[in-house]
């Protein structure tokens, strides 16, 4: 018999995403800047901290946790942490997931597996070497694609993320869908979103889903599912495939009203809505008020989670509607 966590808004937060370092090995150009300030190593959470907030949140009726980064399989050691939350599984945790830039995955994949992780997400955003390499500045499409190998080898259900983007990778979206549903995979596809300066020009690149849904319903037969995963895409089933196929829309299509998750920061920084600052210290709670501290810590956060994300791609505003970059709290 626990207290749910329940916002303001009557909204059930089941769903906690926890970020175990900023730091990445790529430099993806709508992500990053190419220059970037990483969090001071000596203020991340170790594991034991980490571990006591995620106890927290499940206390609580946390049934998600997915680990994201920047780029989750650089921090040190992060399999400790993956079986420690894996063993949470049969207790209250319902699913534990990831989100990877895959670059690391082929060396991971099997102990993920053997964790209790059962799919996970990777984002690729084109198929092409060169392009690849443009895209991420520093990635390797080979490592990607032998650690989506590797994923799959050991069990693992993997969906590929592709953020679309006008006059970069906008041709290439068919081509993935047939790679990606050919191989048993599925794909998500997301709408750029302005969070911190980075190295491409949001406007010029934005490509709103909707226009591109429509060309493809001119191609595919699609069908709307009712499946959902927890997360914000809504999917179709594509008959000439046999695949599935998401949609994350937050600039054309709000989906505030139904979120279920919070944001937790490598430094102990709870975020209560990724395209807002308002957050809550939980490494202070717990280091200054142990479990009783985090519990408060979490009552205070659901009264001040706002009620969405108000972004914007304005030529006439040209700041972010965010300053911190996405990596700082993993998508
Ligand atoms: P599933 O559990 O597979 O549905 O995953 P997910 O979509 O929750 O997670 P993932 O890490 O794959 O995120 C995909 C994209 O969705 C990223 O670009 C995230 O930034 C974006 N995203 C996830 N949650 C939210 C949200 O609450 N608001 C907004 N605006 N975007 C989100
Ligand atoms: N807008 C939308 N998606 C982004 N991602 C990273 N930065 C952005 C952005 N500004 C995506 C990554 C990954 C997921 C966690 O977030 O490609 O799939
Ligand atoms: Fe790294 Fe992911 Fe950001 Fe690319 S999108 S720089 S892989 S955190």
């Amino acid at each position: 018999p626990h207290r749910p966590l329940i916002d303001g808004f009557g909204r059930r937060i089941s769903y906690l995403r926890i970020s175990v370092t900023d730091r990445c090995d790529f430099r993806c150009v709508y992500c990053m800047a190419e220059d970037m300030t990483f969090l001071p190593k000596k203020e991340v959470l170790d594991f034991e901290e980490i571990e006591a907030i995620a106890g927290a949140f499940i206390a609580r009726g946390t049934t998600r946790i997915r680990l994201t980064g920047g780029e989750p399989l650089v921090r040190r050691d992060i399999m400790r942490l993956v079986e420690t939350l894996g063993q949470r599984l049969s207790n209250g945790l319902e699913e534990l997931t990831l989100t990877t830039n895959g670059s690391q995955l082929a060396k991971h994949a099997t102990g993920l597996a053997a964790a209790g992780v059962r799919r996970i997400n990777v984002s690729l955003d084109t198929l092409d070497a060169d392009r690849f390499t443009a895209i991420t500045r520093r990635g390797r499409l080979a490592d990607v694609l032998a650690g989506i190998e590797a994923a799959q080898a050991a069990g693992l259900a993997v969906k590929i993320n592709m953020v679309a983007m006008r006059g970069v990778n906008d041709d290439e979206i068919e081509p993935m869908l047939h790679w990606a549903h050919g191989r048993g995979m599925g794909l998500t596809l997301i709408e750029g979103m302005p969070l911190g300066e980075v190295g491409i020009d949001r406007v010029d690149s934005y490509l709103p889903l909707r226009e591109l849904h429509q060309n493809l319903s001119r191609r595919f037969t699609l069908t709307p599912t009712t499946k959902r995963t927890g997360g914000p895409a809504r999917y179709v089933h594509v008959a000439e495939t046999g695949g599935t196929l998401g949609f994350i829309t937050p600039m054309s299509h709000n989906f505030c009203e139904s979120c279920n998750r919070v944001r937790l920061t490598a430094t102990g920084q709870l975020y209560l809505c990724l395209g807002q600052d308002d957050q809550v210290n939980l490494r202070d709670a717990w280091r200054e008020g142990g479990p009783e501290g985090l519990d408060a810590a979490l009552d205070h956060a659901m009264r001040i989670k706002p009620k969405g994300h108000d972004f914007v791609l304005d030529r006439t505003r040209p700041a972010p509607a965010v300053a911190r970059h996405m990596s700082v709290t993993g998508g």
